[in-house]
């Protein structure tokens, strides 16, 4: 079911004279209609489906008992409760969900009739009352009631629908979260209003420490028959408030407040939740000036998310050419959910004072540096110069800058110090000149020399060793900090990668002494190379030598199996079977380079050894497609000046292993991670993120623009000879403003100044980007 698309005619763009304005080019800019927020919802993808703004605070959804990362999960059976925080796409445990209400009538008009613990209420949900748009969600429970939702910023309101003749609807609030990882809560419940007011202490969900969250609710549709707490599975209209702390005997106490209501006309009682980070007050404040008329406000704020999301999608328009619905409905949800996370959490943050803005939730930057930031960058410059802003405000007044973050907490570092990427990604773009370069120096730099006691959640572990061998030793030795003492070889390869992008900021801030010193710490990843190493596959030789390998403090190789951590053998995490690689294999890792790929060519052996090993590595069962160290694999063909290669390998991928549907998603979409890369291999643009390059493909589509929020030009991706089969993928010329353009990449000037790419395609691999100079830049030391 979609809206009528609208139609835009075609401005003329670039050179081409003689196009007039026909059907043929029209043009759709219509994206919301296509947006599918249930995208995600199965097999993994744990996306959040429920009701948001773009990086919005209150996220409402309602809660599933099965897989509920994000909340809700079309996988899961019965509804717990309707919660109005949530992250989305994240793996491991469940994120947020504090304080659920729940809607229910009492049999007998009895108090302790109503069900009260998670296992005692939840209830199955009407599969055909599903709704999911952006700004609303929506089911009716299998006892009858509805519950519909939308958000402020940083407010929630409900509209649940009792059955007509309900004597006393009860609606209670549970002082949990998803995690159940509440230590300690309390509230309270106003016997006239009806408000509830409190707070909890909760865990984040991939990090270190607590955090405290408040709440504001109030009730609307009639007025107050009674109120009181529950514990358990027993209520009591008195005493109005009560404290819960954390069992000691790991049992968890349930419990909360309810109202009962008198009946309400139209049987329709409104609750209003307000979140606070800072205190209760600022929670019903929230709450009041953005929903001050709550039984009426729904349709407004209904429509107010969806100008929001419309604005947010509008720099881009597609000419489909054919394309299937389904793709362009990957598309633009991709687009979407690239916005739901981070969080803007600007005047919500306890931890400091301070005027820049404050964003959370960046979860975890180790997913979304490659694509996920360099999509905003193109799309919402605003915001993603906020988010720049947030994480050096963030190094200012903690020290480090994250690598993962959530619910104001350090989350667990992954990889290498990946903020040193989105920072160089940001200053090679020039994303904004409000952005303090000398802080954000200090920033990486502390990253790449400072080694904390506790490297686990900032800051890089084994910095003795990286600056004294030049490499992150196999069980190194390591008194000065701790961390997950493993992952030496991906962390060699990342701190390689970030020590390049520090020297890009350095040379850019004319710091040459710096430049030279991270130039030289970029090229550590050669000294983990082992060039006899061979790899088997069950017991066959896969013909292939010369693998990273980890390395002992005195210089002797230690053994990983190069397909171990594979999709051939076991995962591997941060606690789970932690390796010296992370949540990859060392064939994964073998291709992360991205500064110096020229230089891994000529280690393997030249453009044909390259490309064997890419050609295995993807159909061999070792390419993971659904986690992020994937994404710049499918795209490497370029350097060895096959681009068309690439360009087969992204039609392996899409639409095999993103599609629309529920379990679309080859894997957690991480904030958004997977949703950006579809869109990029979607619009042919592929971002090597911290360098100012974008490998060229053909798009999915036969046309795509995007207008630039600050320059206001648009720049044009424009397929000719394009045909929805995808049998001309190939690209046989390009021209540039209608000036041939031979190099398979270009520049982020595309975008700002707003130029037009034309790429004409055929059924066969052409010369178009084969030549040496046309490769995309690869550095190496000395060139
Ligand atoms: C509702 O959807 C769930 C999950 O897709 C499915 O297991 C269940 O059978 C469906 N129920 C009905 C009545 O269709
Ligand atoms: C949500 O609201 C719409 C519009 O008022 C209504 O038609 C629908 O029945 C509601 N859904 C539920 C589950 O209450
Ligand atoms: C609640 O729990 C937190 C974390 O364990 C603790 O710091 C705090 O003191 C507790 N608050 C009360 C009132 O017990
Ligand atoms: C939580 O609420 C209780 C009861 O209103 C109050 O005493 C306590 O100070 C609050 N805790 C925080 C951290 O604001
Ligand atoms: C974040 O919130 C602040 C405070 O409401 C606002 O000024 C700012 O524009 C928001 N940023 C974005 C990118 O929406
Ligand atoms: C950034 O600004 C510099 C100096 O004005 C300019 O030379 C460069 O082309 C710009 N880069 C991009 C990507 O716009
Ligand atoms: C390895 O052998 C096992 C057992 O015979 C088989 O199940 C598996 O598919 C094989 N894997 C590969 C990659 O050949
Ligand atoms: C280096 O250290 C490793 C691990 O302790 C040890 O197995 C190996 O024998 C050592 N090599 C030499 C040459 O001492």
């Amino acid at each position: 079911m979609r809206a009528s698309v609208e139609l835009l005619a075609l401005a003329l763009l670039g050179s081409a004279p003689g196009i007039a304005a026909s059907p043929a080019t029209q043009k759709s800019s219509n994206g919301f209609s296509y947006i599918n927020p249930l995208i995600g919802t199965a097999n993994g993808g744990n996306v959040f489906a429920g009701a948001t703004l773009p990086y919005g605070l209150a996220k409402a959804s309602a809660d599933v008992d099965g897989q509920n990362t994000g909340g809700f999960g079309i996988e899961g059976p019965n509804v717990v409760g309707f919660s109005s925080v949530h992250d989305s796409g994240t793996g491991g445990n469940p994120s947020l969900g504090n304080f659920p209400l729940f809607p229910q009538v009492c049999p007998d008009d009895e108090l302790n009739n109503c069900k009260y613990r998670i296992g005692d209420r939840k209830l199955p949900y009407v599969n055909s009352s599903l709704v999911a748009q952006p700004g609303h969600f929506g089911l009716q429970l299998e006892s009858g009631i509805g519950a519909n939702m939308t958000v402020s910023q940083h407010a929630a309101l409900y509209r649940f629908t009792f059955p007509k003749g309900t004597k006393h609807p009860l609606v209670l609030l549970d002082l949990t979260d998803l995690w159940q990882s509440r230590q300690n809560a309390s509230i309270e419940v106003d016997e006239k209003s009806g408000r509830m007011t409190g707070n909890g202490t909760f865990l984040p969900s991939f990090g270190a420490g607590s955090y405290v969250m408040h709440f504001c609710v109030d009730f609307y549709g009639s007025s107050i028959h009674e109120t009181g707490v529950w514990v358990n599975n027993r209520a009591g209209t008195e005493p109005k408030q009560v404290f819960l702390t954390r069992g000691f005997n790991l049992f968890f106490l349930e419990g909360g407040g309810f109202v009962r209501l008198n009946p309400p006309s139209d049987g329709v009682v409104t609750v209003r939740m307000g979140i606070s980070y800072m205190n209760s007050a600022q929670a019903c404040r929230n709450a009041e000036s953005e929903i001050p008329r709550p039984v009426t406000d729904f349709d407004r704020l209904v429509d107010n998310a969806q100008k929001a999301w419309t604005e947010k999608l509008s720099p881009i328009s597609i000419k489909s050419g054919g394309a299937t619905n389904d793709l362009l409905t990957s598309f633009w949800s991709g687009v979407y959910r690239n916005m739901i996370s981070p969080q803007n959490y600007t005047g919500e943050n306890p931890l400091w004072r301070s005027d820049k803005p404050y964003f959370d939730s960046f979860y975890c930057i180790w997913d979304s540096f490659r694509v996920q930031h360099p999509l905003l960058t193109i799309l919402d410059p605003h915001a993603q110069t906020q988010m720049v802003e947030a994480l050096l405000d963030i190094y200012k007044h903690e020290g480090w800058m994250p690598d993962c973050r959530m619910s104001l907490c350090k989350g667990w570092t992954q990889g290498g110090s990946n903020a040193d990427v989105v920072i160089a990604d940001a200053f090679v773009k020039n994303l904004s000149t409000t952005i303090d370069w000398e802080l954000a120096l200090d920033a990486v730099l502390a990253d790449a020399e400072n080694e904390p006691l506790e490297w686990s959640y900032h800051g890089r572990g084994g910095l003795h060793s990286w600056k004294s061998l030049d490499y992150i030793p196999y069980l190194d030795f390591d008194p000065y900090g701790f961390g997950t003492n493993s992952r030496s070889i991906s962390r060699t390869l990342e701190y390689a990668y970030d020590d390049y992008c520090i020297s890009e900021l350095a040379s850019g801030l004319g710091r040459g002494d710096l430049r030279r010193k991270y130039q030289q710490r970029a090229m550590n990843w050669k000294n983990l190379w082992k060039a006899d190493q061979t790899s088997f596959i069950n017991g066959t030789d896969t013909g292939f030598k010369g693998f990273f390998q980890p390395k002992y403090q005195n210089g002797t190789w230690g053994f990983q199996d190069p397909i171990a951590c594979s999709a051939l053998a076991d995962f591997c995490s941060l606690t789970t079977n932690p390796s010296e690689t992370f949540e990859a294999s060392i064939w994964q890792y073998l291709f992360y380079v991205p500064h110096s790929v020229s230089s891994l060519i000529s280690l393997l052996g030249g453009d044909d050894a390259m490309i064997s090993r890419l050609d295995f590595f993807h159909t061999s069962g070792l390419a993971d497609i659904s986690n992020e160290p994937v994404f710049f694999t499918v795209f490497l063909y370029h350097y060895t000046g096959r681009p068309a290669l690439s360009t087969e390998r992204i039609h392996q991928y899409v639409p095999s292993d993103f599609n629309s549907s529920p379990g679309g998603l080859p894997g957690n979409d991480d904030s958004g991670a997977m949703g950006a890369f579809l869109v990029f291999s979607v619009m042919g643009l592929f971002p090597v993120a911290g360098q100012n390059v974008y490998l060229i493909s053909p798009p999915f589509v036969e046309e795509i623009s995007i207008k630039h929020p600050v320059t206001g030009k648009t720049a044009t991706v424009r397929n000719i000879g394009f045909d929805a089969s995808y049998k001309n993928i190939y690209v046989q010329s390009a021209k540039v403003n209608g000036k041939p353009w031979t190099k398979s990449w270009i520049g982020h000037e595309f975008f700002t100044e707003g130029w037009t790419l034309e790429l004409v395609l055929g059924a066969k691999e052409s010369s178009w980007g084969t030549a040496l100079k046309d490769r995309p830049p690869s550095w190496t030391l000395g060139s």
